[in-house]
């Protein structure tokens, strides 16, 4: 069993916060992209791995993955892939911190969780898991797996593309996760991930996310920094409040 789980210990300290996705960063000069965001207290990176099966587009794979340098960042990886159960051990072993697979994504969903926590536990470190769900898909189909899983996701677009609609429904399912984890006295991290802009971020902190993924709004071509600042600071302050 994961006894210590520094690595999730971490990430409570720190909710509400932001994951900054790394989908419209310039992939060919990555890192200085994320040099950007040095100082800018974000300490989470979230990295949309897509196979062009599972959704229509298709990003990175471990080998990318583990190239990056993220410093002191934990890498978060949306795994937005096929048959995950047979891939998921190149993704742990790339360095994942934090990874998330899809309800939808395969018949075994929770012998894919219960191998994540295999693997994590043969690699002797610890890993957060996540669970995520398409828009069209009902939250009920969480609960046999929420005993599996340290985080929910709610997608607030349909997986493919940054700079998405957020889906006017997402408030929503996020508020009958919260009442399904309750029910099951449980605690769980929930997250938000696609459609979140600077003009939304500060009532999407209101809805009580513990994490919210910010993609294009944060790496929009223009300006990383101030726009990782002004989310962050948007979704801290808002829950002061
Ligand atoms: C959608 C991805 C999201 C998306 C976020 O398939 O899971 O992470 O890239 O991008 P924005 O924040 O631009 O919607
Ligand atoms: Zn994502």
């Amino acid at each position: 069993m994961m006894a210590d789980r520094p690595t999730l210990d971490r990430l409570k300290a720190q909710v509400p916060t932001i994951s900054v996705g790394v989908l419209t960063a310039d992939p060919m000069c990555l890192g200085d992209e994320l040099a950007l965001l040095d100082g800018t207290g974000v300490e989470i990176l979230h990295f949309d791995v897509m196979d062009g099966c599972f959704c229509p587009m298709t990003t990175v794979g471990p080998f990318f993955i583990k190239s990056v340098r993220a410093g002191e960042c934990l890498k978060d990886l949306h795994l937005m892939i096929a048959q995950p159960l047979d891939k998921v051990g190149a993704y742990v072993a790339a360095g994942a911190d934090i990874i998330t697979v899809h309800v939808e994504q395969h018949e075994h969903v929770h012998r894919t969780l219960q191998s994540l926590r295999g693997l994590a536990e043969a690699a002797g470190r610890d890993l957060v898991r996540g669970i995520a769900l398409n828009p069209g898909t009902p939250v009920e189909t969480l609960e046999p797996l929420l005993e599996e899983v340290d985080m929910v996701t709610i997608l607030g677009v349909n997986p493919g593309w940054g700079g998405q609609s957020l889906i006017p429904s997402t408030l929503r399912r996020l508020t009958q996760v919260r009442e399904l984890v309750e029910k099951r006295g449980g605690s769980v991290l929930i997250c938000v991930d696609g459609g979140i802009t600077r003009q939304n971020i500060a009532e999407v902190a209101t809805w009580g996310a513990d994490l919210v993924v910010t993609g294009s709004a944060v790496f929009d071509g223009k300006a990383p920094r101030e726009n990782a600042r002004f989310m962050l600071n948007a979704i801290r302050s808002s829950c002061k409040e």
